[in-house]
């Protein structure tokens, strides 16, 4: 893939990004090329992108508070289950606060290596605390610790986090060059998942005449075994 350096025109006033990309992908998306659940459909794309795009992972979630101010920021997608979408990260956050205020969340993925983009709605849950424990003891070491050591959004003194991280390293017992130890989970960190209830597939095109395909899910219909309604949207 070529690569187009982002030209940006700027002055004083204004800085301008002048490039226009383009975008090619080969898929033709439509509500009868896809398939039945977008659970499945997500699973094939993100399998087939393995060794093409660079951290395809890396998705934004957005939250809201209940008054409608919306934040968003990138995090990584771990896991997905018949259920939904799930990411770790600090139960005290402020996207966490966010979310059991207001226990909704969007996800964009997007894969600029393929032309394609992904984007999740829907209520969230948190996971239990046994897939959390089954994650957190196959994370690194050091990430590990570094759970423990960050109050994550909260504001923080230049060597406080150094500190902290010494702290937790004494406290449990880890040596550097460590590669495993007896950190457990800290109690406010965890696994959200995302239950889907709306699921768009988005595949780039010339003059901007771009695929989507947004699955709606059909009202009543079970969490585990969600039934869905397919349609075509425009660019
Ligand atoms: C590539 C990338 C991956 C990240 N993965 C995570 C993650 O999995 N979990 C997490 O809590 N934060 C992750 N972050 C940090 C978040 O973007 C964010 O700074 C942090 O979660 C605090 O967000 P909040 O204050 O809105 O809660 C990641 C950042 C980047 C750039």
């Amino acid at each position: 893939m070529d690569f187009v350096p982002a030209i940006a025109q700027t002055n004083a006033e204004k800085l301008a990004v002048i490039t226009h990309q383009q975008y090619d992908s080969p898929d033709f998306l439509s509500p009868t090329t896809v398939l039945p659940s977008p659970i499945d459909q997500f699973r094939a794309w993100f399998t087939a992108i393995q060794g093409v795009v660079y951290e395809p992972e890396a998705m934004t979630v957005s939250t809201a508070t209940p008054n409608g101010i919306p934040s968003s920021r990138i995090v990584l997608f771990k896991q997905l289950d018949k259920r939904g979408f799930i990411f770790f990260t600090n139960y005290t956050s402020r996207k966490s606060k966010e979310l059991e205020a207001n226990p909704r969340a969007s996800l964009t993925f997007y894969w600029r290596e393929v032309h394609r983009s992904v984007r999740v709605g829907g209520k969230v849950e948190k996971v239990s605390r046994e897939e959390s424990e089954e994650y957190f003891k196959g994370r690194p070491i050091g990430s590990r610790v570094g759970a423990w050591a960050s109050k994550q959004s909260t504001v923080v003194g230049e060597n406080e986090l150094a500190e902290r991280m010494e702290k937790m390293k004494e406290k449990f017992g880890v040596k550097d060059g460590d590669k495993d130890g007896d950190v457990p989970l800290p109690e406010f960190w965890g696994g959200w998942r995302v239950v889907p209830e709306e699921v768009e597939f988005w595949a780039g095109k010339p003059s901007r005449l771009h695929d989507r395909v947004r699955y709606l899910r059909v009202e009543g219909s079970p969490d585990d075994a969600p039934e869905w309604k397919i349609e075509r949207l425009s660019p």
